[in-house]
């Protein structure tokens, strides 16, 4: 540690009680709320810092690492993600990196499942319709979208988000089937009812299919144009993980052709832009970025975040670190 207190760089806006929590410990330096430090600015406030916290939006690497200097010792991630780390290279200088797993597990599927209703319902484009000033009457063929009940759940990654989509689905009435890198326990198949399937059968049967994989080499570009020309002309996507581990451009194709039925999307390739293909399409259900965004979870996120700071600053174990 440089001196007696430690230097906390906090990279982004995070909740009151998070910075406190942070002010026990150490001498905190915060950014001005709502402005993304430029990374050449963050990595001269990093200098002679003890630990960091950071958002998704941070970049997170050797320059990083070696901006801060020899004494930082954590970097907390306030996100369940961290494609935006560079994890092993951390690792070799000693550098602890924790992420927020589980606080914002129910938040997410939440959003996937609202826009999930969202595209297959047509709240927004009924809305679009109501504030164009749009003249419309009721009658028995206005608008019809698709129900959820008796159709099939394709979960591509069972973590905890994906397992929390499928409970929802359930309750909606859905059967669930899902793919991953390895097969979910037995209790937890047994507890959501799901099944089991390569990849390419998933994708042949579901009639939705909600993504929760975390971004990785193997994932990116997961759902590109053969996986979305796999699935049914019918079905929906739902995109609430990272942008990347779709083509944006393919689906904005696919999308426009009838390759599939529609999309609900909370991430996107090149955040914050969308690709402008999907911006005129009515097929699809957009939202910035929000699958985390409620007063609660981003709390419980910050305070997560906080609390593994201070356990390493302490020499304790952090509670939810990311090994490489
Ligand atoms: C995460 O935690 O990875 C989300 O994308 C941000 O809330």
């Amino acid at each position: 540690m440089t001196g007696t207190t430690p230097r906390i760089v906090v990279s982004r806006w995070i909740p009151d009680d998070a910075v406190a929590l942070l002010r026990e410990v150490g001498e905190v330096w915060l950014p001005e709320p709502d402005r993304a430090l430029p990374a050449a600015e963050l990595h001269e406030v990093l200098a002679g810092a003890d630990a960091a916290v950071v958002t998704l939006s941070e970049r997170v690497d050797a320059a990083f690492a070696d901006a801060a200097g020899p004494g930082l010792k954590v970097v907390a991630n306030v996100a369940v993600g961290h494609d935006n780390v560079d994890v092993p290279a951390l690792a070799e200088r000693g550098i602890t990196v924790t992420n927020t797993p589980g606080v914002l597990t129910d938040a997410t599927a939440d959003i996937a499942f609202g826009l999930l209703l969202s595209v297959t319902r047509r709240l927004g484009e009924g809305e679009r319709l109501l504030r164009s000033r749009t003249p419309w009457s009721f009658h028995l063929g206005f608008m019809l979208g698709s129900g959820l009940q008796g159709k099939t759940l394709g979960v591509v990654g069972l973590g905890q988000i994906g397992r929390a989509m499928a409970a929802r689905a359930q309750a909606f009435g859905m059967s669930v089937v899902y793919t991953g890198r390895r097969r979910a326990p037995a209790d937890v198949e047994a507890s959501l009812d799901a099944t089991y399937l390569p990849q390419d059968e998933l994708l042949a049967t579901a009639d939705v299919v909600s993504l929760h994989c975390p971004l990785t080499t193997e994932t990116r570009h997961l759902i590109d144009a053969e996986a979305l020309a796999a699935m049914k002309p019918t079905a929906f996507l739902v995109n609430t993980t990272r942008g990347p581990v779709v083509d944006e451009a393919a689906l904005a194709a696919a999308l426009r052709e009838g390759t599939i039925a529609g999309a609900g999307l909370d991430v996107f390739e090149h955040e914050p832009d969308v690709h402008p293909g999907l911006l005129d399409l009515d097929n699809v259900a957009l939202a910035p970025h929000l699958g985390s965004a409620t007063v609660e979870t981003r709390t419980a996120m910050a305070t997560l975040a906080a609390r593994n700071v201070l356990a390493v600053l302490a020499g304790e174990p952090p509670l939810t670190e990311v090994t490489p």
